[in-house]
């Protein structure tokens, strides 16, 4: 999709479709709107829209307008902004979005957004560009008689004063970390059969050899001589062999004290083992690489918009199934630390392979540590499908990485990670094991993490709940969301400018 931007009266532009955004003034007892552009000649057309009370601004509402009279579009539609008051860049965001996946209803492959007023022009851009191109990836690859929907050009229309050079900066920044985040969603919506750890690891190469990164694949040989007994454990027990993927970004003049190390879980599916998952919705369980793709796509951005910081990702990649080679219930694996850990549960493997990836981080360099993972159901009991579980053992750290996902409109809880929750990993033959029980189930994985993160400020985000949506919303489809790529990527802008 090609993005351009046009500074120019919205009314005098000729496009298949205009987009204007209307938000609500009023209450509940007097419903009232308004456009958030500018221009006599829309306001004029909006006007009985607006007052008759068929456009009411309520946040995503829809409303098409074919054929309109005294402008150069062939249809308008007005997307509802939500509140006045409350309108921001993550409204924004998600009415591009919106936007987006009505024309592609409409099989209208082109269209003008006017850009809302009272928003800095740049930031706009950036959230703008961010919603269209998220709200242009499609989830049904996989149809024969697919049709190619993809939107072809989106236009931002701005203000004829202003600066366009600007704006199309931003919007190219904007387009960057939405293709990154919509890679990612990619990566996580191809089945079991089709993402292989080799996969997998050939996408990650693919990217870095575009994005000019550097990229390491190493299979068992090099899992095994690093002693990652617990990242091996849980492949052993697949045909498909592992992959364990190491990515680097070492922009020139970047301090060499500061590292970034990311670490995912890339479990390609996610049997449970031989502590077998029911069979029900057990097919979801295609996107337990989440976490590795979800790095991916943050190396694709850092390693385009090039902040001043080194950064470094390490991918766990393997199956977890059943086997006879498979490691058992009560079986005592060593980690790359020498930690043992009794596993109570094969299906618990998220941790096990993390705990080796969190390790090499480490080994490699990573001062500070970011792991990204579907790690927990338990997450999802205590969040919803609505917020990532962020837990860390570092508030500043922590404020600093949840100020980040703020900024990029992604919502974030933290949650606990304090001692107490330790003693329910304590295992009477080894150092740890890894389940805690049913309570705290989140709690306690993120306890089993610390264990291999050393004294690095940590940030780990549990993703399963809100990697899949499980519901279509206006403005995204239901499927893989791609979340968190954008918070980690502006953290490590964050960091460059701090270093
Ligand atoms: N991959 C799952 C967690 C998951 C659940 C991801 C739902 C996405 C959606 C993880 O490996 C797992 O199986 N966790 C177990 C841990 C338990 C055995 C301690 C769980 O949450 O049930
Ligand atoms: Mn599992
Ligand atoms: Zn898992």
């Amino acid at each position: 999709m090609k993005i351009s931007v046009s500074p120019t009266v919205p009314s005098a532009i000729a496009t298949p479709l205009l987009v204007l955004a209307a938000a609500s003034t009023g209450d509940e007892k007097t419903p009232s709107a308004e456009l958030l552009a500018v221009d006599a000649q829309l306001l004029a057309l909006a006007a009985p829209l607006l007052s008759g009370g068929d456009v009411t601004g309520k946040f995503a509402e829809a409303v098409w307008l074919l054929a309109p009279s005294g402008i150069s579009a062939q249809r308008v539609l007005f997307i509802g902004a939500g509140k006045k008051a409350s309108f921001g860049l993550p409204e924004l965001r998600k009415l591009a979005g919106a936007a987006a996946r009505a024309a592609k209803a409409k099989n209208i492959k082109e269209f003008t957004l006017v850009l809302p007023s009272g928003l800095d022009l740049s930031t706009a851009a950036v959230a703008a560009t961010e919603g269209v191109v998220t709200g242009d990836f499609d989830v049904d690859v996989y149809r024969s008689e697919r049709k190619d929907q993809s939107l072809l050009e989106v236009t931002l229309a701005i203000p004829q004063e202003a600066d366009a050079k600007a704006v199309f900066m931003a919007v190219a920044e904007g387009a960057v970390l939405a293709e990154s985040q919509n890679l990612t969603r990619e990566l996580a919506l191809e089945p079991g059969n089709k993402m292989t750890p080799t996969i997998l690891a050939n996408r990650a190469r693919e990217m870095s050899e575009e994005a000019g990164l550097t990229c390491e694949i190493h299979g068992p040989g090099k899992i095994k001589e690093l002693g990652m007994g617990a990242f091996w454990s849980v492949a052993q027990g697949s045909e498909e062999e592992p992959r364990l993927v190491v990515l680097r970004y070492e922009p020139e003049g970047a301090r060499e004290d500061l590292v970034l190390g990311l670490v995912g879980k890339g479990i390609t599916f996610d049997s449970g083992g031989i502590s077998l998952k029911p069979g029900d919705g057990m097919e979801k369980m295609k996107y337990d690489m989440t976490g590795a793709a979800t790095m991916i796509g943050a190396m694709r951005a850092i390693a385009m918009l090039r902040p001043k910081v080194r950064v470094l990702a390490v991918l766990c990649c393997t199956e977890n199934m059943p086997d006879g080679k498979a490691q058992k219930p009560g079986d005592v694996q060593i980690a790359m630390n020498g930690k043992s850990i009794e596993v109570i549960n094969t299906d618990a493997e998220g941790r096990l392979v993390l705990a080796d990836g969190l390790c090499y981080a480490r080994q490699l360099g990573a001062t500070h540590l970011i792991d990204a993972a579907t790690l927990t159901g338990a997450v999802v009991v205590a969040l919803g499908y609505h917020n990532v579980g962020v837990f860390s053992n570092d508030d500043a750290m922590a404020t600093e990485f949840l100020s980040a996902a703020s900024r990029e409109g992604e919502k974030m809880w933290r949650l606990p990670v304090e001692q107490d929750y330790f003693d329910h990993i304590r295992s009477e033959i080894a150092d740890i094991k890894n389940t805690g029980g049913r309570w705290g189930g989140a709690i306690t994985a993120a306890m089993f993490l610390k264990e291999f993160v050393a004294d690095k400020p940590w940030v780990h985000l549990d993703v399963a709940g809100t990697a899949w949506m499980e519901e279509a919303k206006a403005w995204m489809p239901k499927g893989p969301s791609g979340v968190a790529v954008r918070s980690i990527v502006n953290y490590a802008r964050h960091l460059a400018e701090q270093g």
